[in-house]
């Protein structure tokens, strides 16, 4: 079965845009256009209807990583074949699912990707009583970051993340204009940060980190605190976030936050060009 993928034009990107605001892969209208704009290849339909938001995954990575994707499980493997011509022709090799519920992967198994990353997802809703907040180690302060500080930020996620989750310079950058960067400093040097989105009525912890030499202070657990307080504040109604299964640290952090794991599990699935 043959699928043809091309660019949305812009009457094709009009009749996606609603379903990518229900998904909440952009935050307004003209995001999404900008995004279109910016990288045409990045939004493609097919004339049935099919649709994928693809993305660069990280600048260090050949990965094409699919951010939205509608498409029946019928002509998955078809799509992804095309997705991964697609990916090809940007120079990249891999291809990444979007993150999706276990009970949907083997949809993408038949269409020749395999499990990559299993992920908890975590929520808090409006109305639960915040978790006591600890008090901040002696000379340490959160604050905003500032642009001076992404330089530090870049190194701190090298050092706490592997490659495959760290960010690039220009995703950091992008998430300090759009989104909510907090750092924890000591001495002048920036230890931890958090990032935080608020879309509508949802909000998300996207990142929680502290450099290895100042863990088991208590740093996380007050710039985790200070981000959940602040996502109150806003009237977001949930607070979600995501880790990975095996990352024992930060799932008891959260447990101590009174953030709840959700039943189930989310994944990632990976088709590289060496897997057919
Ligand atoms: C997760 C992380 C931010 C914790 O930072 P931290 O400053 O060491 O955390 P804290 O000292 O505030 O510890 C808070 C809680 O985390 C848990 N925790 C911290 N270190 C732990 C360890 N080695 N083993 C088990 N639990 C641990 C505990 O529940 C602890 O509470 P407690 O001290 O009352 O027992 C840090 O380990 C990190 O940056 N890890 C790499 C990045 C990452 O995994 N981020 C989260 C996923 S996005």
């Amino acid at each position: 079965m043959s699928l043809d993928l091309h660019p949305a034009r812009a009457d094709e990107a009009r009749r996606i845009w609603p379903v990518a605001k229900r998904a909440r892969l952009f935050g307004s209208v003209a995001e999404f256009d900008a995004f279109r704009t910016e990288g045409p290849w990045r939004l493609q339909v097919s004339d049935r209807g099919e649709c994928a938001v693809l993305e660069r995954w990280r600048e260090h990575l050949g990965i094409v990583a699919m951010r939205g994707a509608w498409c029946s499980a019928e002509r998955m493997p078809a799509f992804v074949d095309r997705l991964m011509q697609v990916a090809r022709d940007q120079g990249m090799d891999t291809l990444l699912s979007p993150l999706v519920a276990e009970e949907v992967a083997c949809v993408y198994e038949a269409a020749g990707m395999r499990l990559f990353e299993d992920i908890v997802v975590l929520r808090r809703v409006s109305g639960r009583r915040a978790a006591r907040r600890t008090p901040l180690p002696d000379g340490v302060r959160i604050r905003s970051a500032i642009p001076a500080d992404l330089g530090p930020l870049y190194a701190l996620d090298e050092m706490c993340f592997d490659e495959f989750w760290r960010y690039d310079a220009s995703r950091l950058a992008r998430h300090f204009v759009e989104d909510r960067l907090m750092v924890a400093e000591e001495s002048g040097e920036v230890i931890g940060y958090t990032l935080a989105t608020v879309i509508g009525s949802s909000a998300t912890l996207g990142r929680l980190a502290v450099v290895p030499d100042a863990r088991g202070r208590g740093v996380g657990a007050c710039l985790l605190a200070e981000a959940l307080e602040y996502l109150e504040r806003t009237g977001a109604a949930t607070v979600s976030l995501c880790t990975q299964r095996d990352n024992a640290v930060s799932r008891a952090l959260y447990a101590a936050a009174g953030l709840r794991e959700l039943p189930g599990r989310l994944c990632f699935l990976v088709r590289d060009a060496s897997d057919g």
